[in-house]
């Protein structure tokens, strides 16, 4: 124990946490600190000679510790580096950045460094999908019918190729939870006030909906014509949604509302192919295993039921902030759905 306890205040660094020098003065205080607790009590000659005797023991067997330590850091640190060289990943150790040993639960290495194990979750399956917002006035008539117009062009384009559909439309998706957000976020820095947690939970609504794509880009490999389409798309879209949420947030919000019920419906269509087997009922890829928590042997089945839970969660979230506007408070007088998936 007394050994256990010398070896230990010998070894400490002294200064900084980083620091592996270690001084005489270091040993000296150590040892002065040992014999203290250890309440030995020796005569001043023959204490002198023992405490020196253990001084030089403590420092020899400290500075071939020290050493050893040293030998064993640098070892790990080349085999570490080596590892990464052979799975070509970039090392940043020279800013002193270095990703923590991150495992999944069966202590399998946690592959992702796109998010992380605390962002995934088991999605709520059991919300209601049929939750439909009622127009109430001309602005929810507008934005309704806008909604229904803009889906004659998606279903002529797409048909019933689902898996295409849905990659595509959730590079829209993903769009105006950053809008919100952003424009959120520059409020709150001009007005000096609290968002009531809204930017964060638009934001979260984003990256959900970044998740999705990362997700369906697994599933359907986009053609060069598709992905010219999304710029266009998404140069056209995020600038109108920019525009709308900069004039009327109440309307944005309940675009959004309406955009998640029909990705409800079209999720609810994909599901059907599935079903009758028109679409392959494909595994689930890895990174919707981890990030849904689904089971090993997953399938697409799995992916599109969670992914539709989520958009119904989303439309909530967005009818829920557009209400609120509508009775004419701000969105931060109500406390923001954080973690609602
Ligand atoms: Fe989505
Ligand atoms: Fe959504």
């Amino acid at each position: 124990m007394n050994r256990m306890l010398l070896t230990r205040l010998v070894l400490s660094p002294k200064g900084g946490n980083s620091s592996r020098c270690f001084t005489t003065t270091a040993v000296g205080d150590a040892m002065n600190l040992f014999e203290r607790i250890a309440g030995v009590k020796y005569h001043q000659s023959s204490m002198l000679t023992s405490v020196s005797q253990w001084r030089r023991a403590a420092s020899t067997e400290a500075a071939a510790a020290a050493t050893s330590l040293a030998e064993k850091e640098k070892k790990e640190e080349n085999s570490g580096e080596e590892g990464r060289k052979k799975e070509g990943a970039v090392v940043s150790s020279y800013w002193g950045i270095s990703r923590p040993g991150i495992t999944r639960e069966d202590g399998s290495v946690w592959p992702w460094n796109c998010f992380m194990p605390w962002d995934t979750y088991r999605s709520t399956v059991s919300i209601d999908l049929s939750k439909h917002h009622a127009p109430k006035n001309f602005a929810d008539k507008f934005i309704h019918r806008t909604v229904k117009i803009l889906r004659i062009p998606t279903d002529m384009f797409f048909q019933r190729r689902y898996g295409c559909r849905a990659m595509m439309l959730e590079t829209v998706a993903a769009v105006p939870g950053m809008v919100g957000g952003m424009l959120l976020h520059l409020r709150s820095l001009r007005r000096f006030e609290h968002s009531g947690g809204w930017i964060k939970a638009l934001l979260e609504e984003a990256e959900n909906e970044r998740m999705h794509l990362m997700t369906m880009v697994e599933i359907v490999k986009p053609k060069w014509y598709e992905r010219l389409m999304v710029l266009a798309v998404q140069g056209i879209f995020f600038n109108c949604y920019f525009v709308l949420y900069v004039l009327s947030p109440k309307m944005a919000h309940r675009f959004v509302g309406y955009l998640e019920e029909e990705a409800i419906h079209s999720y609810t269509e994909f599901l059907k192919d599935l079903n009758s087997g028109a679409i392959e009922n494909v595994p689930a890829p890895a990174i919707a295993i981890d990030y849904w928590r689904l089971p090993k042997d997953a399938t697409l089945k799995d992916v599109v039921t969670v992914i539709r839970a989520d958009e119904a969660h989303h439309r909530d979230v967005n009818h829920f902030a557009s209400d609120i506007q509508f009775q004419g408070n701000q969105l931060k007088e109500a406390p923001a759905p954080l973690g609602y998936h």
